[in-house]
């Protein structure tokens, strides 16, 4: 009976990687037969107390800040059946190991779209119109009359805006910006997706032509080994130099050195960043110092209401996993 009932608790043992949304804790508390280890803490978890934590759990919630590789893997050991981040992005989990030792992914797609949409949307605005450059001017005396010439930037009207990547979050900021009066939408992907760009008569067009024709460019697409690096020095050199970049996939889909030069020579007009490499960025990186890059911390999904949805679905795909029943949101590896 005592070995059935530590096999039980054995059964449901999670490690939860961060202090998250209280109503997510509390699916996973409430659970009959879970046992909940966590770091409860708003930083991350260091990695030695990462290994330690998850060592002999069955399931792992974790954030797109933990790394979950082989050594992670061999940490928490084969009873480990169950990974569940609350993200929709995957790049931090090692997947090929996860899949060959048969252990089940959940993630959290659709319910951040609208909220980073949003962000996404904002961000753009406040490269193209400049906002925290003029907010700035006004705080440090630098407003002292209407000037004609002052402060101008550039408008979505009548504008061709090109979306790397038109997957959910794609879509929907295309969605969102098609009344501001866009004249033509381009995107680039894998492959041309029709059914996705009908509704803004979007055109599939090569990386090199996006860059061209864009006036904006915003990235939404996944990390992976083909989009890391995409947006390079090639790609800066063909946009226009009155063109916006806005970045709220990952921060490794840009080569940062060559944005940065692109930036400061006047390559292009400005750039939004809601993503960098690393994060957090180093205060004194180089491109804090332009007044045309508007950078944000990683706060695409970032409302009380997403966040909050998004720590419930993680701990139910989690029980789920651990339930063997299918997950409300898995990742078929
Ligand atoms: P989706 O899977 O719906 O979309 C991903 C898109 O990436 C697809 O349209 C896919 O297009 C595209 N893609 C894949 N390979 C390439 C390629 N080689 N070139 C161009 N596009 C490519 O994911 P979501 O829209 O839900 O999320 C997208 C990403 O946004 C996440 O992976 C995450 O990294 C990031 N994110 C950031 C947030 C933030 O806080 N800033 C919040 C939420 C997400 P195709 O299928 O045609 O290849
Ligand atoms: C994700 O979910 O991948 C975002 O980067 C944060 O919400």
């Amino acid at each position: 009976a005592v070995a059935g009932a530590v096999a039980a608790a054995m059964a449901m043992s999670v490690f939860v990687t961060r202090r998250i949304p209280a109503e997510g804790l509390r699916v996973l508390s409430q659970a009959s037969g879970c046992r909940v280890q966590q770091w409860d803490s708003e930083e991350p978890v260091p990695r030695a107390e990462l290994l330690a934590g998850v060592a002999g759990t069955r399931g792992l919630l974790c954030l797109l800040s933990d790394r979950i590789d082989r050594e992670v893997l061999d940490a928490a050991g084969p009873g480990l059946k169950v990974i569940s981040t609350m993200s929709v992005g995957f790049d931090h989990l090692a997947l090929d190991e996860i899949k060959k030792r048969g252990i089940r992914v959940g993630y959290t797609p659709d319910v951040l779209t609208d909220a980073t949409a949003e962000l996404s949307v904002a961000l753009l605005l406040s490269a193209c119109r400049r906002l925290p450059e003029a907010a700035e001017q006004v705080r440090s005396g630098g407003w002292t009359t209407w000037k004609p010439l002052w402060m101008c930037g550039y408008g979505l009207s009548d504008s061709t805006v090109g979306i790397i990547g038109l997957g959910r979050i794609g879509q929907a900021v295309a969605r969102r910006l098609k009344p501001f009066g866009v004249r033509k939408f381009l995107y680039t992907g894998s492959g041309p997706r029709p059914e996705s760009a009908a509704e803004f008569g979007a055109e599939f067009v090569p990386l090199a032509r996006l860059a061209e024709e864009s006036d904006f460019v915003v990235v939404t697409c996944a990390l992976t080994p083909a989009t890391q690096g995409m947006c390079n020095k090639d790609f800066f050199g063909r946009m226009k130099k009155t063109s916006v970049f806005v970045n709220t996939s990952r921060g490794a889909v840009v080569n940062q050195e060559d944005l940065y030069e692109a930036l400061a020579q006047g390559q292009i007009a400005a750039a939004g960043l809601d993503v960098t490499t690393p994060e957090p960025l180093p205060t004194d990186h180089p491109l804090l110092s332009l007044k045309n890059c508007v950078i944000l911390p990683h706060i695409g999904s970032a409302t009380y209401a997403t966040r909050s949805t998004m720590a419930v679905l993680a701990a139910r795909n989690l029980l789920a996993g651990l339930r063997g029943e299918p997950m409300p949101h898995e990742l078929h590896l």
